[in-house]
Formats: C-alpha cells, structure tokens, sequence
C-alpha cells in the first residue's frame, strides 16, 4: 500500500475508488501556492524544532526542484496519490528523504487546501480588478465619443425619455465600479490565514501562525480551527461576485444585442467580432455578446452549485467541500473571457447616428408636455393626464407630437403658449434633467470629468 494514509488498511485501493475521488486532474491549479505554504511551514517547523537547519535547506531546494519540474511541465502527476497536496508531499519526500516525510507535521490537507484556495484567490481577483479596470476605461472612453448623441431610453422595453448615449456608458461604468468595490472589500476579508488550525482542532506543535501569516503576505490568522477547515464562505463570496459581474455583462451584452439589430439599427459592430451562419448568406450574428450572454448562466450555476454542496453539512470538513474547486476555477476563467469580450466589442462599436436622432424624439418628450403645464402652475397629476389625451389624439390622427401645432395643442389646455413647440426636441428634454446624476448635458459632462479623474484619464 503506497498511500501516504496507507497504514491501517490491508488492501489495495479499488481504482475506480480512485478515479472518482481524484482531484489531481483539477487541483494541481493549485501547485504554486502549495509550494509556497510548505517553504513557509517548513521554516516554522524548523523554528518549532521538528526539523533541523539542514532538514529545513533540504527541503526548500527540494521545494525549488519541484516548482521548476512543473514549470516545465516535467512533474509526473500521480492520480493514485489523489490530490495537488499528497502529490508535491510525495516528490518532496523523494527528493529530500526523512527530511521531507517531516512536512506534513503540524498540518492537514484540511487547513493547506483553505490555505492554498485563499493564496489563489488573492492573486485571480488581483488581474481580474485590472481586467474590470480596462473595461470601466473603455466606458469612460465610448461615453466621451457619444457625448453629443441622443438615444431613447427604455422602461420595459417601450421607449420612455431621451438621454445622452454618454449617460448610458456612463451607467455601466457606475455599475462596473461597484464590482470593483466589492472586489476590494472581499480582499479585506480573504486576508486571514487558516495554516495552523490542522484537521479541525488545531495542532500540537509550537508553531508561530504570526510568521507564517507574514510570510505568506496575510495580515491575520483565523481564530477559530474548525471555523477555518470548514468553512467555504470566501469561495461562494468569489462565486457570488462573479456572477455579479456576469449579471452586469449580460445586460449590456443584450443592450447591444438589440441594438445592432436591423429593428433598431442603433449600433454596428466590426465584421471581426461577428460570425456568419452557413447557410443564410445574410447574417452577421452577435456570437461574442451572446456567449457572454449566455455563459453568465454558468457563473450563476456555480454559484449555486456549491451552495447546494454546503447545505447540510456536518460542520467540520467533509470531502464534499472538494466539490468547491471545479465551479471556482470554472467562474475566474468564464469570467475573465467575458470581460475581455466586451471591452473588444465596446471598443469596436459604431454609432449610427441618424438612426439614433430620429428614434429619441416623438413620444418619448410627452413627460416634458405635462411639466411644461406643471410650470405653469398646474399640479403633477392633472398635467400628466392632459398630456395624455394629447398622445391619444396624437395616436388616433396618426401624428407626431413634433407635427403639432400651437391651435390644436390650445384646445386641451390654454396654459400651452408658442414655447411649448420648442419642446419637442430629443435634446432639449435631455438637456432639462438638471438633477444631480441626470444626464442633461452639463450634469453628463460633470460626471464624465469625475469618472475620468477617477479612472485616471486626463
Ligand atoms: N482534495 C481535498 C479537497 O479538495 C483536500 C483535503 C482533503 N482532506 C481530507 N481529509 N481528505 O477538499
């Protein structure tokens, strides 16, 4: 029996027993940081007094040979010793001697795989800010070039008020930096080092969790061992952002999906960002926004997923909690892929700008009708229902509220004088939402100059 835990048994492990418990095939992600945990215990347990000065340099140059044996893609993974841990375990023990079968004291694979999960993540959410960073800048960007374009807005998907198309990037840029934020506060929380806390009851050894926390670059150690094996909560806080994030993507993806259909024509993108169909010789279909429409589902259902693996658990670890890694890894690099799909399609986008123009205008500007009439001294509510008699007779005439003329506009009300006819432009009405957060064309431009303080662009 060649399993590092072979001592008590007496027969070989069936190898579909095998097969279906590994984790190797997927936790070996995990390599790098598992190196860099064991430098770190090694050298506390050299401080502990397990091992010896000579043992601890036998061990890191052993260390330092396997990092680059996988580097090199020279490590030979072994599906029989199950996992990322027992596998570099192994090969140290190969290399060092007793030396390295001294490695495992004073831990478990339980606090090394929240250990090594927590050092993983601090890194992915580190490229994944500068990721959402490119992204927030390409918003910044398109919003300056759209400034001068009215667009409708949509409230369940009927045309509702103008705004400027910066307002609308300018949206997504808010919504991105949220991400950003809890990105940021979701590292305060990871910052905390399970090493130490052993199997489940802590360990017996004096090791210096303090150290270690410093060499590994935490700035705390978790205070409870049975709280620090078992609990997944960070992983569902990472899948849970993530599938955030995708929510937000997909929007915008579906915005632009509408957008650059022939019914709406707002928006075209660039040939190289869109595929064909092989047999209508006319299409040019949106491939890219509805992947990344359509993988946010995936980072849902991992989300999801390992919710389900959680509930119910006896507390403390159970190999159930091996179940975390796959959707993990799944999610990072689903969304990594997207964010990188949009920033190229937003990047590529052209406005068309006519098509824009003559769909902001017309009913949309029937909500500045009624407060045209509210300036006058009428209230709210009977504003809004003159104006709506005015869209019914608009609709029945089968006219525009720009072909009215100031004699039939005095017949619902008299307050209506020659200014109510300037009204009705696109702009002018976008231009009258004043509010702090508004998209009038001086409040946009304000926002726009925070936005690029913020981001950093002069
Ligand atoms: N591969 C295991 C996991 O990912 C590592 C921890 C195993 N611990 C154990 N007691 N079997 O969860």
């Amino acid at each position: 029996m060649d399993k590092p835990w072979g001592g008590r048994f007496s027969e070989e492990t069936d190898s579909f027993v095998e097969e279906f418990t590994e984790s190797v095939s997927f936790d070996r992600e995990l390599a790098l940081q598992d190196i860099a945990l064991s430098r770190a215990h090694a050298r506390s347990l050299k401080k502990a007094g397990v091992m010896s000065k000579e043992e601890l340099e036998k061990v890191l140059k052993s260390l330092d040979e396997i990092e680059r044996e996988i580097k090199e893609g020279k490590f030979n993974w072994r599906r029989d010793l199950e996992d990322v841990h027992m596998n570099i375990e192994r090969r140290l023990t190969e290399l060092a001697g007793p030396a390295g079968a001294k490695i495992h004291t004073a831990r478990s694979r339980n606090d090394q795989i929240a250990t090594d999960e927590r050092l993983y993540l601090r890194e992915k959410i580190l490229s994944l800010l500068e990721e959402l960073g490119g992204l927030r800048r390409t918003l910044v960007k398109r919003a300056e070039e759209s400034l001068g374009l009215i667009t409708p807005s949509y409230t369940h998907l009927q045309r509702a008020q103008p705004i400027r198309l910066a307002h609308y990037f300018l949206a997504f840029r808010e919504m991105f930096l949220k991400d950003t934020d809890r990105l940021v506060d979701f590292l305060r929380r990871l910052d905390e080092l399970p090493l130490g806390s052993g199997a489940v009851a802590g360990v017996d050894f004096a090791i210096d969790r303090f150290t270690v926390a410093r060499e590994l670059g935490f700035s705390r150690i978790s205070r409870n061992s049975l709280q620090a094996t078992s609990d997944r909560d960070f992983i569902l806080e990472a899948l849970f952002i993530s599938a955030q994030i995708g929510l937000h993507l997909s929007r915008l993806a579906e915005d632009l999906i509408l957008w650059s259909t022939e019914e709406f024509g707002f928006v075209s993108l660039p040939d190289s960002l869109c595929t064909g169909s092989s047999i209508m010789p006319q299409k040019k279909n949106p491939d890219l926004l509805e992947l990344v429409r359509g993988k946010t589902g995936r980072l849902i259902g991992n989300l999801v997923s390992l919710m389900v693996v959680l509930k119910g658990l006896p507390t403390a670890y159970n190999r159930d909690l091996q179940e975390d890694k796959e959707p993990l890894f799944d999610s990072l690099r689903t969304l990594d892929g997207s964010l990188k799909a949009l920033r190229k399609i937003l990047d590529g986008l052209e406005f068309n700008e006519e098509r824009l123009k003559a769909s902001a205008g017309g009913f949309t500007l029937m909500t500045d009708l009624a407060n045209y009439l509210v300036r006058k001294g009428l209230p709210f509510r009977k504003a809004h229902e003159i104006a709506g008699k005015v869209t019914a007779y608009l609709i029945e005439k089968g006219k525009k509220p720009e072909d009215l003329s100031l004699q039939e506009l005095r017949t619902f009300s008299d307050l209506f004088d020659k200014e109510a006819l300037e009204l009705m432009s696109p702009e002018r009405s976008a231009d009258m939402k004043i509010s702090f957060g508004g998209t009038a064309r001086e409040e946009v431009i304000r926002r726009l100059d925070v936005a690029k303080r913020e981001e950093g662009i002069s």
